[in-house]
């Protein structure tokens, strides 16, 4: 089997344990789950009632267009809809942008540590991935227009970044905006930008059409608890998008997942509801672990890191056998940190509880 280098070197992605496999290894029930930075409340209820009235439509293919989600985000975030490009999670955006825009060899600067499927997806494509080093967990951007060579194709920013839960400044990405060469791609991922508090967060959406080359990737597995239904989508450039239209599968999005992001968008009533428990989570969890003796990372998401103050993998062990899973960060580079999400009320009562057990 002839395989090229970069793909025999991949190291597959680690994702959070789910519950039924936590249950299973270790003969448990009632398990709660803290890993994948999930909306707690469930699915969007008005999506779940939209699905459940096209489930009669199977046998079709969907609109290859997706022409109703397309528009509705249109008209909602005041872009044309040849700006937008939906895909089967913002993840397969993230791919999309790989595919279309990378030779291999291309480089392609990320912070570090991210996001981890940028680097996975851009050394898949056989690009090349440059890691810039957060400085005090927040993202470097200075370090990473200085990393710009003439092979750089494009940027990510993840805003606010995954899994340290900080923003970088307007004024900070406004400087890194004008160091950046014209050609090279800025990519803003805003997988969480909904929950963002600090009014200083610059919004992606904001230099669409201007001088520099920026994309900005949304989700609906975060906010709208649609995780399950694998749908996000990319705004750019027409420009851009049309050539990402040209790359994409036909049917990328389904039928479900059409329809049931459709409906979430709309549920202002949910959004509230998931802002209010996640924001009134955190400030819960803060004053918690911060009774228990330990350090703690104020974010801007759902989720924060905590300094267990040794191997994270073990204390991830050690929760598993209460029942709750926590992400260690050692994939990560922060051997001593775990992530978690905020739950409902009762789940966070129970992961303080299952803190002060481990500590
Ligand atoms: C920073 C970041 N970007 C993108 C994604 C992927 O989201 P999606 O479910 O839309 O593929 C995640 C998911 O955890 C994320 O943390």
């Amino acid at each position: 089997m002839k395989v090229p280098e970069y793909v025999a070197g991949l190291k597959p992605y680690v994702s959070g344990k789910p519950i039924e496999e936590l249950e299973r290894e270790y003969g448990i029930t009632g398990a709660i789950k803290l890993a994948s930075n999930e909306n707690p409340i469930g699915p969007s209820p008005k999506a779940v009632e939209a699905i459940m009235s096209v489930l009669g439509n199977l046998h079709r293919y969907p609109d290859a267009a997706n022409h109703r989600l397309g528009t509705r985000l249109a008209a909602k975030l005041q872009v044309s809809v040849d700006q937008i490009v939906i895909g089967n999670g913002s993840n397969e955006i993230i791919e999309l942008l790989v595919r279309t825009f990378l030779r291999e060899g291309d480089e392609v600067i990320m912070p570090d540590p991210s996001f981890l499927m940028y680097e996975i997806l851009v050394q898949a494509g056989g690009g090349r991935p440059v890691k810039v080093a957060l400085k005090e967990r927040v993202i470097d951007l200075e370090g990473m227009a200085r990393s710009v060579t003439p092979k750089t194709r494009m940027i990510f920013v993840n805003n606010p970044n995954n899994p340290t839960g900080t923003i970088v400044s307007k004024d900070d990405f406004e400087s890194f905006l004008q160091e950046v060469p014209p050609e090279v791609i800025v990519v803003m991922d805003e997988a969480y930008i909904e929950f963002v508090r600090d009014k200083t967060c610059p919004i992606g959406l904001d230099y669409l059409g201007g001088e520099k080359i920026v994309v900005s990737l949304r989700t609906f597995s975060k906010t709208y608890g649609l995780a399950g239904l694998r749908i996000g989508y990319g705004l750019m450039d027409a420009a851009v998008a049309d050539l990402m239209h040209r790359v994409r599968q036909p049917f990328n999005t389904n039928l479900l997942a059409q329809v049931g992001a459709l409906a979430a968008l709309d549920d202002e009533a949910f959004l509230k509801k998931t802002l209010a428990l996640v924001h009134s989570g955190l400030d819960f969890l803060y004053g918690e672990v911060a009774k228990v003796g330990l350090r703690y990372f104020p974010t801007q998401t759902n989720f924060f890191l905590i300094d267990m103050e040794r191997d994270a993998s073990v204390v991830f062990e050690e929760m598993l056998r209460l029942g709750v899973i926590v992400r260690p960060m050692t994939a990560y580079g922060y051997p001593n940190y775990i992530r978690i999400n905020v739950g409902l009320p009762e789940d966070n009562q129970r992961f303080i509880e299952a803190l002060k057990q481990v500590v």
